[in-house]
């Protein structure tokens, strides 16, 4: 959480910095500030304020002067200290030489602001950050030390994570940067370096970009270029300068109102990216050379684990129905968060599948951590490529949906579930678990999906209808069954994301068990019904329903009759197999989510709340 950006060079610092902080935005909103080094003047100039970079925006218009060269800025979503003017970043250090951004969480800054405050430093803010400022401080005066050395002896006093970027306004061409569990990218132009939190502030300006890798921290000199170097062992480190293969219009909005909505119609070709190259029909073959290297490991499982959080996990639930129900290997999907914490068993035996967007997320990464610990195989699913996880795992594979910037995952899951789907087949065909027929079906049936989304989204204009009908429901109720359970979870989980609505996901046949008291004539009831997977059972369920008065909206495929007699609304899905259908039954949850938020005012790319990586458990 928390996004960074920093400038030095020879451009104006500030419109840089400031869009920089509108793109990483995502990453946090609860206040965001900008510092910025005047050359000509020689003075530093500080403004921040709580709310968010637009708040910060109308604050600096009214300043008169934002020159400078060199600047730094922040966007964060709260940790230690409330979200107000003093707790947001940036911060300087007591004798307000030394500035700091930081990304992440310093967990010992208790006992190192102690120590700071009996050697006679104050804090205004609550914040851990403004501990580590003071602490680089005390260490450059009394070790008599550069800034770099300083960083470097303070980093290694401290326990947590970082991304962090330090300026020293007596030594005006150098920024230091430094990194630990949460990610930092430097930007490399000429005679000029960005650094961000991920590539997007920088796009325009350059495509070559240094990752740090974990434990790292880099001096970047103006002119002088970038040395990086490790923090523990002291060693120079070989920068590798990585070409960047992102664009200006895949982080843009694209003439859609937002980020979620242009990532939802996003998804036709976002699965075709996934299975490019890997999905070759008419050979009847899957390549994916993360799984093909590693082959027996996965047929030889005794178990496949797949850890993740949030609609990764939801992802992964669908997983475990396709690896079980094809390649016949037990699956058991774990919430990341608890896997870390509850003394798993864990064998060289299991492989263990992490599923991640950002590739970032903490608890993920800390159960990533755990398996390989105990000698399991691990492999990343991710999308973002160079993430921390995609680099953690044994091998993995990229799920290529391109930037996903609203915080409501959308594109992001699909190709999860195409990622898995392929992977799942690979493995099915490998064990002889699959026959020659079906393994085709599927294949060709899978190509179509692009395709079969983009029929699913002409629902649109209906769904509106719908949300406008029940966007004042105070709760609403989601039902699917077998491989649409997950995809009931899922679309739970974006109403109360991003509409406060609070929202529940069932297994249908599980209403009888409890939740069936809920229903009246107030409560609207999401039913995925579609033809393939236990539809008669599930329109039982439905009858169940109605019979209370709920209000009922089928999920249905095309053509259906029976549910339409039942439902007080259907939005139809084309057809496909069933295995399928999470990846077609998914689009007018999204959208139904969607259009509910925005009639009711709400912010549906930066729900309140939220950040778009969780980098802290
Ligand atoms: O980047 P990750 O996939 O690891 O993120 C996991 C969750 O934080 C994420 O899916 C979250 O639940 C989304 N906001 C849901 O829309």
């Amino acid at each position: 959480m928390c996004g960074i950006v920093g400038y030095i060079g020879h451009r104006e610092a500030y419109p840089i910095v400031l869009k920089g902080l509108q793109r990483l935005e995502y990453r946090g909103y609860d206040s965001a500030g900008i510092v910025l080094y005047d050359d000509e003047k020689e003075e530093i100039k500080l403004t921040k304020t709580k709310g968010k970079v637009a708040d910060l925006k109308a604050k600096l218009e009214d300043e008169i002067n934002t020159a400078g060269t060199i600047g730094l800025g922040h966007t964060r979503w709260a940790t230690h200290g409330v979200p107000n003017d003093v707790n947001s970043h940036p911060h300087f250090s007591n004798s307000g030489d030394l500035v700091i951004i930081h990304n992440g969480i310093i967990e010992n800054y208790e006992s190192l602001k102690k120590e700071l405050i009996k050697r006679g430093y104050s804090f205004t803010s609550d914040t851990d950050t403004e501990v580590l400022i003071n602490l680089i401080e005390d260490v450059k005066k009394k070790e008599d030390v550069k800034l770099g050395k300083a960083v470097q002896i303070a980093l290694n006093q401290t326990v947590g994570a970082y991304a962090i970027a330090v300026f020293d306004k007596n030594k005006p061409n150098e920024i230091v940067v430094a990194r630990l569990g949460s990610p930092l990218a430097i930007g490399v132009g000429e005679d000029e370096y960005f650094i961000a939190s991920d590539a997007s502030p920088f796009i325009e300006f350059t495509n070559n970009a240094i990752y740090l890798e974990d434990g790292e921290m880099a001096v970047v000199r103006r002119k002088k270029g970038v040395s990086v170097r490790q923090i523990k062992d002291d060693k120079l480190v070989d920068p590798y300068i990585q070409e960047l293969q992102l664009n200006l219009e895949q982080i843009e909005k694209g003439g859609f109102e937002h980020f979620m909505l242009k990532e939802i119609y996003e998804q036709p070709s976002a699965i075709t990216d996934t299975y490019r190259g890997r999905l070759l029909v008419d050979e009847g073959v899957i390549r994916m050379a993360g799984i093909d290297d590693n082959l027996e490991r996965f047929t030889n499982a005794k178990r496949i684990i797949i850890v993740a959080c949030g609609t990764s996990w939801h992802a992964g639930l669908v997983a475990e129905y396709i690896f079980e129900d094809l390649a016949r290997i037990p699956v058991e999907v774990e919430y990341a968060s608890e896997f870390r914490y509850r003394n798993p068993v864990i064998t060289s035996e299991d492989v263990v599948i992490a599923i991640s967007q950002s590739g970032e997320t903490a608890d993920t990464m800390a159960a990533i951590k755990l398996a390989k610990e105990k000698g399991a195989f691990v492999f990343g699913v991710c999308n973002v490529v160079g993430s921390s996880i995609s680099r953690e795992t044994h091998a993995g594979a990229y799920t290529h949906a391109g930037p996903e910037i609203g915080v409501a995952s959308t594109k992001a899951f699909t190709t999860q579930i195409t990622v898995l789907t392929l992977i799942a087949l690979k493995l099915a065909k490998a064990k002889g678990t699959i026959s020659k027929t079906d393994f085709h079906m599927h294949l060709s049936e899978l190509e179509t999906i692009p395709q079969k989304i983009e029929v699913a989204l002409l629902s649109n204009d209906h769904i509106k209808e719908v949300a406008d009908k029940y966007k004042e429901a105070r709760n609403c109720l989601y039902l699917g069954r077998g491989y649409n359970f997950p995809v009931a979870l899922e679309g739970a989980l974006k109403l109360k994301e991003i509409s406060y609505i609070h929202a529940e996901g069932y297994p249908a046949a599980e209403m009888k068990h409890g939740p069936i008291a809920l229903i009246d004539e107030d409560m609207p009831v999401v039913v995925i019904a579609t033809r393939k997977g236990h539809y008669e059972k599930v329109v039982s369920n439905i009858q169940e329903i109605k019979s209370r008065q709920g209000k009922i909206i089928g999920i249905v495929t095309e053509g259906d009759t029976s549910v339409r007699d039942l439902a007080d609304y259907v939005i139809e899905v084309p057809d496909t197999i069933e295995s399928l259908t999470p990846l077609l039954t998914t689009i007018p949850l999204q959208l139904l989510s969607y259009h509910i938020a925005v009639m009711l005012g709400k912010n549906v790319d930066q729900p309140r709340n939220l950040a778009k990586s969780v980098t802290v458990e």
